[in-house]
């Protein structure tokens, strides 16, 4: 028999194998869950009653109604906490920080019930259990009806205003405001909370996806509120005239603020926590492709980027390189010398990412089966026999990320590979994902988990467990290498996530809808708290046209995670495949990714200080101007930057609805004022960018800084650069750069701070917008080259402050 002949055998009993592999496990499956229905459906409907007492406590109040019991904590003053028992309290997996300082607050009677305040917020709770949320100035904000209890599970509703836009609740792939009239194409009636993996293609309309997060941000014209369940179970939630959240289980609690868009994320973050700054490298570009077969393979494809002139920052490793798909191995005929190869990569500046599968395959001769069995930490059935289901390598066992022995074991397992030199992991199909010939494609509803010691089911555990596969990593990366700062992109995940892994957004379809998608699905992640995710560039299984992975790609260009990802019956996508005009299109916007670093690199400190995203709604600008509300066609990046991607086929040119204030064009500088819908030019070299009057943007090209000066329409402007070694823990300094405008023109000021020496060797001033005539530097005249400057050393070597004055007119 030739080799083909066996190959193609080996195939096909590989997938039979499957196949078996999933009919076994449903069988198993729909037995168990047989066995243990959910109870809900025949228990009697219950509401909390009547009021009958109430108390305060040192963080709010206590209400004791006939049926429930009501607390309402404050753990700022625009921040409470409620909880609704009776129901398990929750493991606090998504929550960062319990120590909050005690708030004054007062508990009053009323005629409309018991009045609960603090400065910023007013909780009215009326005698049924209907609350009623004001702001400082009064206003109301938000009206929940009683919630209602059933069995185990909580029902809670919330009246919304007609106007009312909601966003939020993690990766969906439905329209930014999740609240979109049913007649709308793709409309999706209820969001569910469920990860899920999409198998292979998702779509507009598809739901849930693999990261779902109870988190929605409502906005009306009294103002902005947002909410977010600290309940782990399956759920369910719609938006109509009310907003509807039931969860299967569990106690009611949620966590409420009031306020800005801009202090909503800033509280939400600081109560689930806010995403360390990442390794800066991690902001250049990343390749990846299941079906790098070989170091041979990928040794190719890096050297492509070197000799087309690309610039490359990682290479991933989908299973590919496994041993037989299992995790934590390497493939030793096809990556024989993987440590050598690392250092060769290591050489060009790339580093290899390799994926990490949760499963464990169920075999007597994989010591870290039998070594995960022995230590009893992998998911079992109710009687205690392992949950086996097939993944990649076969049938798998799965480690309950939930229990700490769990995550101790799993965080171990991460060091062979960094001895080899691996940077950064991949946490894929950690929902967890499985295969399955019918329903649904996840652990059994009664498997059973540790939950921290105390216990639980799938249930429960379900939406953390790829949250809990983060973390573990998360730790052994911070452990094995404490001089480095951890590098992880998970699947799934939850609240949280951020503080230890980016994302992706999945097997999204190659299509121009899977591109517009992108858009709306990366804005809703940035609200839910989630700032570092991107799309496989041009679409996950598919092969896209020309255009279609030139736009991808400028889009992703602007996005904080860019990298090309596809499946491995697709044509090989590197920007080269594609011919010499893409090519060169690619390739001049890959330059300005990295030109930009600087500043993809200080708004992450900003993130990481505030909780702000990096990729905005147009609405962070201006939330009171309605007409930016349902914007998902572009969005900002920082202040400084608004991206208006070309997301239809055959178009030169497209229309945007700007914000209030001046935005210069980024490629010629024309300045437009107003509150307008403008069109821009947007030929296929050249994805509409537009610039904030009053910016200051630091762009890098080597050891050369340029500080792009947007002028402000009137008064003044600023920007900031943050600076470090790029990784570990050191020193950091910050840049700070104020532009005034005056009648003769600009005076540009620039103080530093912290105690990293300042990176760049020379220093150029490019002004914008306006004709630059005469420039002095701390009172010394010095040239002008058109409307660049140069900078002396001596200036940032002083670390004074520094005056720059720029003059529009002859003065001399
Ligand atoms: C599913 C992931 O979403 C995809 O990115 C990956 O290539 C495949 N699993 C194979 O590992």
């Amino acid at each position: 028999m030739n080799i083909f002949k066996q190959l193609s055998l080996l195939l096909r009993f590989v997938r039979f194998k499957r196949f078996l592999g999933s009919l076994f496990f449903s069988y198993q499956r729909d037995r168990w869950e047989r066995q243990s229905p959910s109870s809900q459906t025949s228990e009697p409907l219950q509401e909390p009653g009547k009021l009958l007492q109430a108390e305060p406590t040192t963080t709010g109040g206590r209400f004791y109604f006939e049926q429930a019991e009501l607390e309402i904590s404050f753990l700022s003053a625009d921040l409470i906490r409620v909880d609704w028992k009776p129901g398990i309290p929750p493991i606090p997996y998504g929550i960062a920080r319990q120590d909050w300082s005690e708030v004054e607050t007062n508990l009053q009677e009323t005629a409309e019930g018991w009045v609960l305040s603090s400065t910023a917020l007013k909780v009215v709770i009326a005698d049924n259990g209907k609350l009623k949320l004001h702001n400082a100035n009064g206003q109301i904000i938000r009206e929940e009806r009683p919630p209602q209890r059933q069995g185990e599970a909580w029902t809670h509703r919330a009246q919304l205003r007609e106007e009312e836009h909601i966003y939020g609740l993690g990766e969906r792939a439905a329209s930014l405001n999740l609240r979109r009239p049913k007649t709308e194409a793709q409309h999706i009636e209820t969001y569910r909370l469920w990860h899920y993996d999409a198998g292979g293609m998702y779509s507009s309309g598809t739901d849930p996806l693999y990261l779902c997060i109870p988190v929605y941000l409502g906005l009306h014209k009294q103002g902005s509120y947002l909410v977010f369940y600290e309940n782990t179970h399956s759920g369910n939630v719609t938006f109509k005239d009310v907003a509807e959240v039931s969860f299967e289980g569990g106690a009611l609690r949620y966590y409420l603020s009031v306020g800005q868009p801009t202090q909503l994320l800033e509280r939400y973050t600081e109560l689930t926590g806010r995403p360390p700054l990442p390794p800066r490298w991690a902001f250049g570009y990343h390749q990846s492709r299941w079906g790098y077969e070989t170091e041979e393979a990928v040794r190719e494809t890096a050297n492509g980027f070197q000799h087309h002139d690309l610039p490359l920052s990682a290479i991933h490793l989908d299973i590919d390189c496994k041993d037989n798909f299992r995790s934590f191995t390497i493939d030793p005929d096809r990556f024989p010398k993987l440590r050598e190869f690392n250092q060769e990569l290591a050489a060009k500046g790339v580093r290899l990412i390799t994926i990490v599968n949760p499963g464990v395959k169920a075999d007597r001769n994989s010591d870290l089966f039998e070594e995960g069995r022995a230590q009893e930490v992998f998911c079992t059935y109710p009687n205690g026999k392992l949950v086996l289901a097939p993944v990649w390598p076969g049938m798998c066992a799965f480690p309950d990320f939930t229990n700490p022995l769990a995550r101790h074991w799993w965080s171990r397992q991460y060091e062979y590979l960094l001895d080899l030199g691996v940077t950064g992991f991949w946490h894929d199909m950690n929902e967890p994902g499985v295969f399955t010939l019918r329903g649904d494609a996840t652990l059994p509803r009664p498997t059973r988990h540790s939950m921290e010691g105390r216990g639980g089911t799938h249930v429960e555990a379900h939406n953390v467990y790829g949250l809990q596969q983060a973390r573990a990593g998360y730790e052994a990366l911070c452990e094995y290498q404490p001089e480095k700062r951890p590098f992880i992109v998970s699947r799934s995940g939850w609240a949280g996530l951020q503080r230890y892994a980016w994302t992706w957004t999945g097997d999204v379809e190659t299509s121009w809808q899977g591109l517009r998608q992108t858009v709306p699905t990366i804005l809703g992640m940035s609200l839910s708290g989630i700032p570092y995710t991107g799309p496989d560039i041009g679409g996950f299984k598919g092969n896209p046209s020309d255009e279609l992975y030139l736009r991808w790609f400028q889009l992703s260009s602007f996005l904080t995670f860019c990298r090309t990802h596809s499946a491995n019956n697709v044509k090989p996508r590197t920007p080269w495949s594609y011919g010499g005009t893409v090519l060169n299109h690619v390739r001049e916007c890959l330059r300005l990714r990295y030109r930009l670093i600087p500043y993809f690199y200080t708004l992450a400190w900003e993130a990481n200080r505030t909780g702000h995203p990096l990729i905005r709604p147009l609405f962070w600008c201006d939330p009171d101007d309605q007409r930016l509300w349902g914007v998902e066609d572009a969005f900002c990046l920082g202040d400084a930057l608004l991206v208006c991607p070309v997301l239809e086929e055959g178009v030169g040119s497209r229309k945007v609805i700007l914000p209030q204030g001046g935005w210069y064009n980024f490629w010629d500088d024309a300045l437009i004022t107003g509150a307008n819908e403008i069109t821009v030019d947007a030929p296929l070299e050249r994805i509409p960018l537009l610039v904030k009057a009053g910016s200051i943007l630091p762009m890098e090209e080597g050891e050369q800084l340029t500080l792009h000066l947007y002028p402000p329409v009137q008064g003044s402007g600023e920007g900031c650069l943050y600076s470090d070694a790029g990784d570990g823990y050191g020193e950091w300094r910050c840049d700070r750069f104020r532009m005034d405008k005056g009648e003769n023109g600009i005076e540009l000021t620039w103080e530093q701070e912290g105690n990293y020496p300042f990176p760049y060797t020379s220093v150029q001033v490019h002004l914008h917008g306006i004709e630059l005539k005469q420039a002095w530097m701390d009172g010394k005249e010095v040239p002008c080259q058109g409307n660049v400057v140069e900078c002396d050393r001596s200036l940032w070597d002083s670390s004074q402050i520094i005056a720059i004055r720029f003059s529009t007119h002859q003065v001399v």
